[in-house]
């Protein structure tokens, strides 16, 4: 019961110093979920500036799925930051960015002929997927879904559907880009009402003016909702009968996530072009784009690139993250955590009123609080005091969701079950505790 009781250090006074100095010194749009300025980190533990020892169940927005500074990871960083810590693949190439691209290809779904470009950023992986499709293609549109989030660069921002905080004030917007529903169960969104609005809105377009349709398999900032397989072959087959370039944004629920390298191996998934960032670097920063040799192919040489996209040193990290992961026991332990994780879940939503849904994929699970059951009212400030109450107590989570109502649970998947349990009993005081 320990945590339980409010760590008045947290935020500690050199965290409070620090974020005067952040305040005067730093812009004000990043935002920043917790006030707590951390020191190091190891495993699924953060321990701040002041000495407090927190659990992490945010992973960086889900990019440390393999832990903070595993060993194997420490070791192929510094040991390719002692032989090259840049060359550019522009200028002189280096195998470690062929082999990360050989290893993708290998792994990504779909049983076709596969390339590779790597980037630096989710948003970049992004923008240089469409870049690829309209230039396979020669259309103009695209499609993405409501509850959608795919970056801060503008393209990316265009395809994000949540207006605010992420595109206001940032006006005039990318042109040709339209949005369909996604399936949302819990607000009445079925499978197949999306499916319909999709195929009229595609229909009305005109299928031959669309270069690509983009779609996270499992909603990520838009509140961790799977989406049916059936809707998945159904815009498979739409897409793939109309020539249109079918995009998976896998850069949050991707890279052992949702307890599969990808959460489309789980969902009888197989997109055309396939995006990682995130948890691919294990926190270096790298992305990629994969997919069909062909549509790949379609940029002339020169037509995408970059200074830094597929550094050395953060390639090295993200082959030592795959080997980390292709230990046979690695994603299965990841799945039997996930079902666990589950079944806590569901009893707290048996228990507690304000937990109105309990959804995700594997151990990518999130609670949507409701003020009402019955009218689902969404609950923002619940989420918000929730993750105070936690960080307050030692325990670090992050929100999500269009209406802010979504508590996510992203922790490094190698989180031991002792810090889960105490983690868990935390959160579980806060939704007790919570009142509409
Ligand atoms: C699904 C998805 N796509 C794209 C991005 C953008 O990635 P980045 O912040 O690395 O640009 C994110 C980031 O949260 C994401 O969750």
């Amino acid at each position: 019961m320990k945590n339980i009781v409010l760590k008045t250090s947290i935020p500690g006074p050199k965290s409070v110093a620090l974020m005067a100095r952040r305040k005067a010194a730093v812009a004000r749009g990043p935002f920043h979920g917790t006030p707590v300025f951390v020191d190091h980190a190891h495993g699924a533990l953060i321990t701040d500036v002041d000495g407090n020892t927190l659990i992490d169940l945010a992973a960086g927005i889900g990019v440390v799925n393999t832990g903070h500074t595993p060993e194997a990871l420490v070791k192929a960083i510094a040991g390719q930051a002692g032989k090259l810590i840049h060359g550019s693949f522009n200028v002189t190439p280096y195998e470690s960015y062929v082999a990360l691209c050989e290893k993708l290809n290998g792994l990504a779904p779909g049983k076709f002929a596969k390339k590779s470009f790597l980037a630096n950023s989710g948003a970049e992986a992004v923008e240089n997927a469409i870049k690829i499709a309209r230039a396979h293609t020669g259309r103009p549109s695209v499609i993405a879904f409501e509850h959608a989030f795919h970056g801060r660069t503008y393209m990316a921002m265009t395809l994000t559907a949540k207006e605010k905080p992420y595109k206001i004030g940032f006006a005039p917007f990318n042109s040709n880009v339209l949005r369909a529903p996604y399936p949302y169960p819990y607000h009445d969104v079925a499978s197949e009402t999306a499916f319909t609005a999709f195929t009229d809105l595609a229909t009305k377009a005109g299928p031959d003016t669309i270069a690509a349709v983009i779609i996270e398999p499992v909603l990520g900032e838009g509140g961790f909702i799977p989406a049916p397989k059936e809707f998945l072959a159904k815009l498979s087959d739409f897409c793939a009968k109309n020539g249109i370039v079918l995009i998976a944004d896998e850069i949050q629920c991707g890279f052992g996530r949702t307890g599969t390298l990808f959460a489309s191996e789980q969902l009888d998934f197989a997109p055309d072009l396939i995006l990682t960032a995130k948890g691919l670097g294990g926190g270096m920063p790298v992305s990629a784009v994969t997919g069909r040799a062909e549509i790949m192919d379609a940029p002339i040489e020169g037509g995408i690139g970059g200074t830094f996209g597929g550094n050395p040193v953060a390639v090295a990290s993200a082959l030592a993250v795959i080997e980390l992961m292709s230990d046979p026991a690695f994603l299965p332990k990841v799945r039997a955590l996930g079902a666990s994780v589950l079944k806590t879940l569901s009893s707290w939503k048996e228990r507690y009123p304000v937990v109105g849904d309990v959804r995700g994929l594997g151990p990518m699970l999130a609670l949507e609080l409701v003020k009402d059951r019955a009218s689902k009212e969404p609950f923002a400030d619940g989420a918000k005091a929730l993750v105070k109450h936690c960080y307050e107590r030692g325990v670090v989570i992050m929100t999500a969701g269009s209406y802010g109502n979504c508590v996510r649970l992203l922790f490094p998947l190698v989180i031991t079950d002792e810090q889960l349990a105490e983690a868990f009993e935390v959160l579980e005081y806060g939704l007790k505790t919570l009142k509409p």
